[in-house]
Order: structure tokens, then C-alpha cells, then sequence
């Protein structure tokens, strides 16, 4: 089984994958989707160096060109990227117009070409994230787009267990409604046992995520809006999916101190927020989250960078006990 971290916009950017790979070692990491375009036409290496401390990250893209998606792989291949993930699930107007993402779905020949050109340029793996079906595709659709791109080269599925209704609905509703299909998602598995499928779409703990992959008979799962939101929990994925036991649960002071050690080496001119941001969930569900929240807010409480940070962790931590010995 194996357990992944989703692909946010503006969520897991590099500062964010840092953070998360202090709490779990082992979890999948992605990207946010980037466009081919942007790799191509635009800041090519800031978009793609950001892997530098951990090349088993996956990198997702947008794009519907197999031209273009057979450079991008070539060049993907240099900045030690081994797996490419096609976003075929995203429903927002921008990319729709475009015509990547989730509308992809009803193109499975063109998603195949892409697919084909990635392999016929690079040895990169190439998996697709999509959902069960867009608008009112029929369930025969997904088995349809699953049979022609797997044919081209893909091996491995990541679903959202909902379709996405491209018109009318913003991609925040698109995460929310229709409701979600796990069930659709287990006869995908059924019908196609040699694939790797993974499941996607709230899941809210990684007890839950477990169970789900076990009572489904998949391969494991992929969590977003609850990891971003609640990342302490990240800390038990190595052991609890991955059977590592390796050393003690992390605790929340260590990976504070971590982050803080990553500010005063990477983040310069008051830049602090860009991984501070990322950190406001660190203790959530626990008496006094607010108040760390509101530390790690302030800004004028970070002109000393690192330093800061970890007097305002044991700050916390001082309440915390105070009122555990209470
Ligand atoms: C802020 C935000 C940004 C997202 N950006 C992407 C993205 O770039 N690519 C993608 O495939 N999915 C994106 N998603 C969808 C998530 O990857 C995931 O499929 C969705 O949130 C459902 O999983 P969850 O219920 O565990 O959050 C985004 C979700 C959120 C909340």
C-alpha cells in the first residue's frame, strides 16, 4: 500500500514538500500541476529545481500537446524527475479553456498520444490523476479512458472518487459535490487488476485511508485538504503504512526547530512566511493551536528568522505542559 500526498496549487509548493518530507520520510510527494507551457516559455528551472532536496517527488503538469509533452519529458529527465503525473481532474474554467485538465477525459485518444510521446522521449513513468467521469459521462467512459491510456503506457491511476461537472461549478464545489463513488473506484480495480489504482477524495484520516485501500482492494490511497490542514498527522504515515519504525514519532517542537533550521538557511529578505505559511496547522486539535497560529501570523514577530520560530515553539510548548501538569 502506498500512501501520497495531493497535488494543491499554492498548497505544495517546494517550502510546503519540505516540510512535509520532515513529518513523513516515506509518503509520495507531487508538485503542483504546472503547465507545459510554463515549463517550456517560462522560468524553467525555478519550476523544475524545486525537487533539489528529494528526487522522488512526482511532478504534475498540465498540457495536451504530445509534442510539447515529449520535450518536457526530455527535460524532466535532466532535473532527475522519474515520474510525470497528467492532470486530467482538474475542472477550472482556466485550465478548461485551455482544454487540459478533467475535459480530457472525454479525449482518451489525445491523452494516449501524450502518453506515447512522454515514453517514446524519456523513461520516465507516466501516471494520470483524474476523476470517475466528468459532466454526464457514463460509467462505460472510464472504462474506456483507462483502457486506451493504459494500453499507451500508463500503469498507474490516481481518482478522484467524483466527477467533475465543468460548467457552473467552481473547482473549490468541484471538491465537495457530486458525491463521491468509492465503489466505482473498487470496480475499476476489479476490472483491471494489473493497474495501480489509487484512491482520492475525502479522506480524512490515514486510519480511514487504510481501510478504505484494504476493504476496496486497492493500492493505496492519496490524502490533500486534510494533510495540508492537519499535518502533524503526517508523522505516523511511515510507521502505520509503511511498517517503519524506525526512531521515535517526530515531535511537533523537532519538526518546528527543522523548519526554523530551513529558514535561516534558505529563506532571506524577511521571506519566512513562505514556508511559515505552511506551518500554521502544526498543532492543530490541540489546546493552544490559536495562539500558535497567531504567533507564526505576526509578522513583526519575525525579524529574527529562525530564532523566532523556535522561541515561539517553545513558548507553546510551555502552555502545553502547563496545563498537562494542570
Ligand atoms: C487548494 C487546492 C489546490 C489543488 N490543486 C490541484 C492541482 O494542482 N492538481 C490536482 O490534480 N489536484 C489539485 N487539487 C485537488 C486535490 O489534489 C485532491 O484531488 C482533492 O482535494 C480531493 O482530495 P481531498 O479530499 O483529500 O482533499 C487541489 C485541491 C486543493 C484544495
Amino acid at each position: 500500500m502506498t500512501f501520497s500526498i495531493a497535488p494543491m496549487m499554492k498548497w505544495t509548493d517546494q517550502h510546503c514538500r519540505y516540510f512535509h518530507r520532515i513529518l513523513t520520510k516515506k509518503a509520495i510527494l507531487f508538485t503542483e500541476m504546472i503547465s507545459i507551457d510554463a515549463i517550456l516559455y517560462g522560468p524553467q528551472h525555478k519550476l523544475l529545481s524545486s525537487n533539489y532536496f528529494d528526487n522522488s517527488t512526482v511532478i504534475q503538469v498540465g498540457g495536451n500537446d504530445p509534442k510539447k509533452l515529449g520535450k518536457v519529458a526530455k527535460i524532466l529527465e535532466k532535473y532527475g524527475y522519474s515520474e510525470i503525473n497528467l492532470n486530467i481532474g482538474c475542472p477550472s474554467n482556466k485550465v478548461k479553456s485551455g482544454n487540459f485538465g478533467a475535459c480530457l477525459m472525454a479525449s482518451p485518444q489525445i491523452v494516449s498520444d501524450c502518453v506515447k510521446s512522454i515514453k517514446n522521449n524519456s523513461n520516465l513513468k507516466v501516471s494520470i490523476k483524474c476523476r470517475i467521469g466528468i459532466d454526464d459521462m457514463s460509467s462505460l467512459d472510464l472504462d474506456r479512458f483507462v483502457s486506451i491510456t493504459s494500453t499507451a503506457g500508463v500503469k498507474k491511476f490516481i481518482i478522484h472518487a467524483r466527477k467533475a461537472i465543468l460548467g457552473g461549478l467552481s473547482p473549490k464545489q468541484n471538491r465537495e459535490i457530486p458525491p463521491l463513488d468509492y465503489q466505482r473506484v473498487e470496480k475499476l480495480k476489479k476490472e483491471n487488476n494489473d493497474l495501480v489504482i489509487i484512491l482520492n477524495g475525502g479522506i480524512v484520516s490515514l486510519e480511514a485511508g487504510i481501510k478504505h485501500t484494504r476493504d476496496l482492494n486497492l493500492d493505496g490511497f492519496m490524502m490533500g485538504r486534510e494533510a495540508y490542514k492537519n499535518p502533524y498527522i503526517l508523522s505516523f504515515a511511515d510507521k502505520l503504512i509503511y511498517g517503519d519504525s524506525n526512531g521515535e514519532n517526530i515531535s511537533r517542537r523537532t519538526v518546528a526547530f527543522k523548519v526554523a533550521d530551513y529558514i535561516d538557511q534558505f529563506l532571506f529578505d524577511n521571506n519566512d512566511h513562505l514556508i511559515t505559511r505552511h506551518i500554521l496547522g502544526l498543532y492543530n486539535n490541540m489546546y493552544c493551536s490559536r495562539e500558535w497560529r497567531n504567533n507564526i501570523l505576526d509578522k513583526s514577530f519575525f525579524k529574527l528568522k529562525g530564532d523566532k520560530l523556535r522561541f515561539a515553539t517553545d513558548k507553546i510548548e510551555k502552555m502545553i505542559s502547563l496545563r498537562e501538569a494542570a
